[in-house]
């Protein structure tokens, strides 16, 4: 192939939908910020017509995977003013014009409550957006509503006391990951062009993973963390998760362009030279060829079975074509990594309680609410996984001023432990002169619903050590009667911190080898779109949650 030919082929296979569009004059089906964009500045649909097509998409289609918690009452007078500013023509518009996107419902947004999934925030109203929900607005995003989450962020099963259980677009079995659940059912199914996520452990690398998608967890600090419904000071990171490399890129450099937040120390650590990143720009300028890439083999479970093979299979698949597009794998063999011994630093059992009582004891959190993590917790109105209520019940008594302890390490020796993981992962960086790490997100495919937990997840790694990782498609176990397209099957990208821009480079690299990412056969369909005089609205499916996870239960 001709090299000048190359940028051009990339941008095309993640830029047209794959799918024909039978005249639409917008088809939301795979669509991008790129396609969504190129339908209303050549005039063929207006914002309203955009809009009101995933409107209609979530209307008739979310019942078959219950992603949508509620939708936007404004979402269409949003789109409205849209219309208008393309009218008047105004010169720029912003990077997110008129791009319809779900918020993970744990963002705060004034347009609707911010609930968690959670039965006793049911009716917690933020009266001011988060920084990061502010800077979407301000980039043009129209929000079109909340999506279902794994409750409170704590699991990746995505069940919730006001969502219910969200079911796996690929496989209806199966669970979506998460706890950014609802976003990745919602974003495998075009029901936005992209949405957002959170991650303490695994939440945005987990849905991702799971549906087919690519996500960004950002280094620890890169993106302000207030007004987003916390769990944990260490581990807390927000990011997108989106159907193409360059749609996170762009979303990436509008979340992370508020840069300092006094409310929020992390954001201090932002070096000099990463502040205001423009994460579109290079994104075209790496090569695989000649890269280092360390193999995780930890990260792995050997052990043949119908939930493990495909995924050793994928990771086989993806190393054999990065060899054979320059780049060397690097087996990393270090018993270091191994993700069920690193989960004894995990600091959320500690974290979790003050951060709460903080999030909601700020005076701009109106509308009926707890006052405190345990008030929360006394009302009933809350579903816990039996798995969790160890970690649950000790967060309720527990702190980071606790140094007494019987069964869990004290705060501070956690914390030490994190610092001593850190400085052993920055030495298998260099002593093996690496340009990424990567390993399959889940060691098994995604698991089925009504599982005790979303086991075998290697996401501790990156959230301990606040280390930036891109989760990019790597293929899909064979088709069953559940499952027509298979279930998909992620890899993570972990890089050094600061270094989203080259992880980004080696994510567009692997996107450009050929597409992974597949439609969820329901979700093909063409939907007709409706003319709204208002947004229509949505109710969760709460009459699915399994029986092993009973609501109310400590
Ligand atoms: C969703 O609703 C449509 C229309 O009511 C129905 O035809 C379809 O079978 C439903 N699908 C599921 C998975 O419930
Ligand atoms: C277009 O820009 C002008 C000047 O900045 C402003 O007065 C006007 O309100 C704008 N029109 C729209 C529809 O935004
Ligand atoms: C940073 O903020 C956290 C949580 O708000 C606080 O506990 C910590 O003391 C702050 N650290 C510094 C160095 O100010
Ligand atoms: C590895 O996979 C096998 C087969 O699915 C499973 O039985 C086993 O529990 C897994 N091992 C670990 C450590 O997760
Ligand atoms: C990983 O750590 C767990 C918990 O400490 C341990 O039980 C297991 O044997 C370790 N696995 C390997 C392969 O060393
Ligand atoms: C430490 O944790 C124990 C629970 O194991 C709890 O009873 C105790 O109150 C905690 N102490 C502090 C200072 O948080
Ligand atoms: C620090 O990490 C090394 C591995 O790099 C390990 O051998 C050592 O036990 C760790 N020490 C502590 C206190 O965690
Ligand atoms: C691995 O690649 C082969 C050949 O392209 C393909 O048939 C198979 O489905 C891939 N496996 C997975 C798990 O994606």
């Amino acid at each position: 192939m001709a090299p000048s030919l190359k940028p051009l082929l990339l941008s095309t296979l993640c830029c047209l939908p794959l799918i024909s569009s039978q005249a639409l004059p917008f088809d939301p089906r795979e669509a991008t910020i790129a396609s969504t964009h190129h339908s209303l500045y050549t005039g063929l649909a207006t914002c309203r017509q955009v809009v009101s097509s995933f409107l209609s998409r979530i209307e008739s289609l979310n019942n078959h995977t219950n992603a949508i918690l509620s939708l936007n009452p404004h979402a269409l007078d949003h789109a409205d003013q849209m219309d208008s500013k393309l009218k008047a023509n105004n010169g720029s518009f912003g990077p997110l014009f008129c791009i319809p996107i779900l918020l993970k419902d744990n963002y705060d947004t004034v347009d609707l409550p911010t609930t968690g999934g959670n039965l006793d925030l049911a009716d917690s109203r933020p009266s001011v957006d988060a920084p990061a929900t502010a800077a979407l607005k301000k980039a043009g995003a129209i929000i079109l509503g909340k999506a279902n989450l794994h409750e409170l962020a704590l699991e990746g099963i995505s069940v919730s006391s006001l969502g219910g259980q969200t079911i796996n677009p690929y496989d209806y079995t199966r669970t979506p990951g998460g706890s950014s659940g609802g976003t990745g059912a919602s974003i495998a199914a075009s029901f936005a062009v992209w949405g957002t996520g959170t991650d303490t452990v695994n939440s945005l690398r987990s849905p991702a993973s799971a549906n087919s998608l690519f996500s960004c967890r950002p280094t620890r600090g890169l993106i302000t963390r207030t007004g987003i419904i916390p769990i944990s000071y260490t581990q807390d990171t927000i990011g997108p998760i989106a159907r193409c490399v360059e749609d996170v890129a762009t979303a990436l450099t509008v979340m992370s362009s508020v840069g300092f937040d006094a409310a929020d120390n992390a954001t201090a650590l932002v070096p000099a030279g990463n502040k205001g990143t423009d994460y579109t720009a290079s994104l075209t300028q790496g090569s695989l060829k000649g890269l280092r890439l360390g193999l995780i083999e930890g990260f792995f479970n050997r052990t043949a079975s119908s939930e493990t093979t495909p995924v050793n299979e994928a990771m086989a698949n993806i190393t054999a074509k990065l060899r054979g597009a320059g780049a060397t794998i690097v087996p990393i063999t270090d018993r270091l990594y191994n993700a069920t011994a690193i989960a004894a630093l995990d600091t959320q059992r500690y974290e979790y309680r003050e951060e709460m009582d903080h999030y909601l004891q700020r005076p701009s959190l109106q509308g009926q609410h707890p006052d405190t993590l345990n008030q929360l917790y006394a009302s009933g109105k809350f579903l816990v996984l039996p798995s969790q209520y160890e970690y649950v019940t000790t967060s309720l008594v527990s702190s980071t001023a606790n140094q007494t302890w019987e069964t869990h390490l004290s705060y501070d020796t956690v914390q030490y432990g994190i610092r001593n993981l850190t400085t052993a992962l920055q030495e298998t960086f260099v002593s093996n002169s690496l340009d990424a790490l990567i390993y399959p997100e889940q060691k098994n495919l995604v698991v089925k619903i009504g599982s005790p937990s979303q086991s075998g997840r290697n996401g501790i790694l990156a959230a301990l050590t606040g280390s930036p990782v891109i989760t990019v498609p790597v293929g899909f176990s064979p088709a069953t009667n559940t499952a027509p397209e298979g279930v998909p099957i992620g890899m993570e990208i972990l890089g050094r911190p600061w270094t989203e821009e080259q992880l980004l480079q080696i994510a567009y690299g692997i996107q450009g080898l050929g597409r992974v990412r597949k439609t969820p056969s329901w979700a093909q369909q063409v939907v007709g779109v409706k003319a709204y005089g208002s947004v229509p609205s949505v109710t969760p499916d709460r009459g699915n949650i399994p029986a092993a996870y009973p609501v109310g239960v400590l």
